[in-house]
């Protein structure tokens, strides 16, 4: 088999067999494709596709190059919630301890922040002495005991898609629909759990910037999940806005403590509710109708933010943060960014919203930079909101002063403002199937 003749096969359209797709994905693992082959290819499938057969084993073979992990040693449906990259989207935070109060299992590997938008992992490690890399046995013991722990995903979990997106980073091929799909089901089917609830962001503030391509994306999500045996349901939401009122670290922590406490912005509750309650059905725990009630009840018991605190315990964290979020201190520097005259916000562009947000601190510039967990933005006014002259839109923290100039020129961009009406967004846009 030659790298040369799958790539001309593949530049053509035809579809490629079991035998041509293992061989490309292990060859490129074991550095015996060259980066050089392997970009042609993706550039191949960037324009041609694959179909359902071909993307489904290329996800396969992207899962096995590295650990499958073997979650039979957590009692019950574990059921798993990824999130295709927003902008403010804590909604682990809140939906995987409402599972566990609910009675579900949630044994979860979550991401850092990956350009413009956050990542789970970078958000708790804002809480003091929160471990997020433990030992398997200490994940499986603390999923068993409580019902939920949120990780870091090991260095093993589908290698091929880190070395994959590597390339596809620098070879302009990361906003293909299959390449995304393999990319994130690789990593799903190797990290264990038995159901999958996919959240696919449309708009500004995501990868896919239309409902139409979302659709797509969340179909062949589903296709490889069913295909692999895994049952696999998909939600898509807004993302032309940002998703609650916080974007950075500690202060998005802060917004999903009062999440759970039944104080947290509308359009972030609605959301958390919803994913909660698709992730007790898929479990098995409670049909959806009831599944909404009980995740109701554990706001307002506060059993849901008991877990986190639990969680936050067992993996090494200080849980009084949880209790008294006001010992989260804030950043040195803050400014507010004003409305400079009356009007109708007519649309925000999220990405740019994200990058505010990295060039405060919030993420990072580089594979290198620190994350600054103090950084961020509080965003008072969305698409749809009339606002007065002199109303402060959005307030800026940061460590850095000139940080905080440089994002103050950049936010300008988020904006657009206009004098007509126009609708507020809706949070939830789709199901699939
Ligand atoms: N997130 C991923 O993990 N992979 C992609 O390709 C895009 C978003």
């Amino acid at each position: 088999m030659r790298m040369y003749d799958i790539i001309d096969k593949k530049k053509r359209g035809s579809e490629l067999s079991t035998e041509e797709i293992t061989y490309l994905v292990d060859g490129y693992v074991k550095g015996e494709i060259p980066d050089y082959q392997m970009s042609a290819f993706l550039m191949a499938v960037y324009y041609k596709e694959m179909v359902k057969k071909e993307l489904s084993v290329f996800t396969d073979r992207m899962a096995k190059s590295g650990d499958m992990v073997d979650l039979s040693a957590i009692d019950g449906i574990k059921v798993d919630k990824h999130s295709t990259g927003g902008v403010g989207d804590k909604t682990t935070l809140v939906v995987a301890p409402l599972v566990a109060a609910c009675g579900g299992k949630v044994a979860k590997m979550s991401g850092r922040g990956l350009g413009f938008t956050g990542g789970t992992i970078d958000k708790l490690e804002s809480i003091p002495g929160m471990q997020t890399s433990i030992s398997e046995q200490k994940f499986f013991d603390i999923v068993n005991k409580i019902g939920v722990s949120v990780i870091g995903q090991s260095a093993d979990i589908a290698p091929a898609d880190k070395k994959l997106y590597a390339l596809r980073d620098v070879t302009a091929t990361v906003d293909s629909i299959p390449l995304i799909a393999a990319s994130i089901m690789s990593k799903k089917l190797a990290s264990g759990s038995d159901k999958i609830l996919l959240d696919v962001t449309v708009g500004s503030g995501a990868f896919m910037k239309n409902l139409e391509d979302a659709q797509k994306l969340a179909k062949s999500m589903v296709e490889i999940g069913e295909n692999a045996g895994r049952k696999t349901v998909a939600i898509l939401t807004n993302m032309d806005v940002p998703l609650g009122e916080a974007v950075g670290n500690n202060i998005e922590v802060v917004e999903a403590i009062e999440t759970l406490k039944g104080n947290g912005p509308k359009d972030f509750e609605k959301i958390c509710l919803e994913f909660a309650s698709y992730m007790l059905y898929l479990g098995e725990i409670a049909d959806l109708e009831n599944a909404r009630q009980m995740v109701k009840e554990a706001i307002k018991s506060g059993k849901g933010l008991e877990k986190l605190a639990a969680m936050v315990k067992a993996q090494g964290g200080d849980e009084s943060y949880i209790y008294h979020p006001e010992k989260f201190t804030e950043a040195q520097y803050c400014r507010d960014f004003i409305m400079s005259e009356d009007g109708y916000i007519v649309k925000m562009d999220t990405e740019k919203c994200g990058k505010t947000a990295v060039i405060l601190g919030a993420g990072r510039e580089t594979k290198e930079s620190m994350i600054d967990p103090r950084a961020g933005i509080k965003i008072y006014h969305k698409t749809g909101e009339y606002v007065k002259k002199g109303e402060v839109l959005a307030t800026l923290y940061a460590s850095d002063e000139n940080k905080l100039f440089e994002a103050m020129r950049y936010i300008e961009g988020v904006y657009s403002f206009g004098t007509q009406k126009v609708d507020p967004q809706e949070e939830i846009l789709a199901y699939y199937p």
